[in-house]
């Protein structure tokens, strides 16, 4: 049986985390308030009071915009902290699963970008995550880096659920059709970290060394904001409350954000597919199941 430590246990992915992982073994969850990557040395503790097998951190500074002002507590959290874990998984002998984003890239490449294309970042948090990356590359022991897009729940405050609830109180909705990538069910991603898991066996620490590295995951095929949006409504299950008559494609420099976003950051997931013999399901089928309850 696995001994699991899992960061931000109360966010989209470690919610879904703490169920998926909760057939391996014991799952120790924590969260801010008790637990903040910004203080990491009561983390650091733990760690070493608990020697996980495994620690698994989907906890981030996530706020793109706000990051864009707090970029000094962005880059504490997402990209020094990772590292301190890294390294003190290393003294205990576990492995680390750490997540990361599309939004390391500038999304001009015009294909999906694959793990050697080269990170770029155009904002605050993916410069903060990029950091993030190259510190856990950095320990460099048995790691795993898994990069992600567009992560949604059922749960918080998601592109889905902001769709639902616009569609109750709008007639017309506009949303942007000039940002492009791989919207990405949270419970899928946490299904897969836990079958990989699962494939690790008792020792997972060795297993991961031997593939570790930066992987791309999240769910195929590509597609824009708006026409995600068009997916969500009619897949929508009490489609009778809505009262939005027509979605308009829009620009992104019709609504200016403190962050810019990359234009076109899919993921090319081959490698991990080849690597672990997994894949996410498709975005379309993943989104009918979040949204059937
Ligand atoms: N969401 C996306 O579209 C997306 C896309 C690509 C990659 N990712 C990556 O995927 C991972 C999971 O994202 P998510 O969508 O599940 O994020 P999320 O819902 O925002 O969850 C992050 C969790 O981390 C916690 N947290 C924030 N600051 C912390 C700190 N200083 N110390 C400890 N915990 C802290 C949050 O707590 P509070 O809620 O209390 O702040 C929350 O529980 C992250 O690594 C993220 O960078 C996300």
């Amino acid at each position: 049986m696995m001994r699991i430590l899992l960061t931000g246990a109360n966010g989209q992915l470690g919610w879904e985390l703490q169920r998926s992982l909760s057939t391996l073994g014991s799952v120790i969850g924590v969260d801010l308030p008790e637990y903040d990557l910004a203080q990491p040395d009561r983390l650091l503790e733990l760690v070493r009071q608990v020697r996980p097998q495994v620690i698994v951190n989907p906890a981030a500074y996530t706020d793109v915009d706000k990051a864009e002002q707090e970029h000094d507590l962005a880059h504490t959290v997402n990209g020094v902290a990772p590292g301190l874990l890294a390294q003190q998984a290393n003294e205990i002998g576990a492995a680390i699963i750490h997540y990361s984003t599309d939004y390391v890239f500038n999304g001009s490449l015009g294909r999906p970008y694959s793990e050697n294309d080269q990170p770029a970042p155009l904002n605050a948090y993916g410069r903060s995550k990029l950091v993030g990356e190259q510190a856990v590359q950095q320990v460099g022991d048995a790691f795993l880096i898994l990069r992600t897009s567009w992560v949604y729940s059922l749960r918080g405050n998601s592109f889905v659920n902001k769709v639902l609830r616009w569609s109750r109180s709008h007639r017309t909705l506009r949303i942007v059709n000039d940002q492009v990538s791989n919207p990405t069910w949270a419970r899928a991603l946490a299904e897969a970290t836990g079958q990989l898991l699962a494939q690790a066996g008792s020792q997972p620490a060795g297993w991961i060394r031997e593939r570790r590295g930066l992987y791309h995951l999240a769910a195929p095929d590509w597609t824009s904001r708006f026409e995600w949006a068009q997916a969500i409504l009619s897949l929508d299950p009490h489609r009778e409350q809505q009262v939005v008559q027509e979605v308009l494609p829009a620009s992104s420099a019709e609504f200016p954000t403190p962050a810019v976003r990359p234009a076109f950051s899919a993921l090319d997931c081959s490698l991990f597919s080849k690597t672990f013999d997994l894949q996410l399901p498709h975005w379309r089928d993943a989104l009918r199941l979040s949204l059937t309850v």
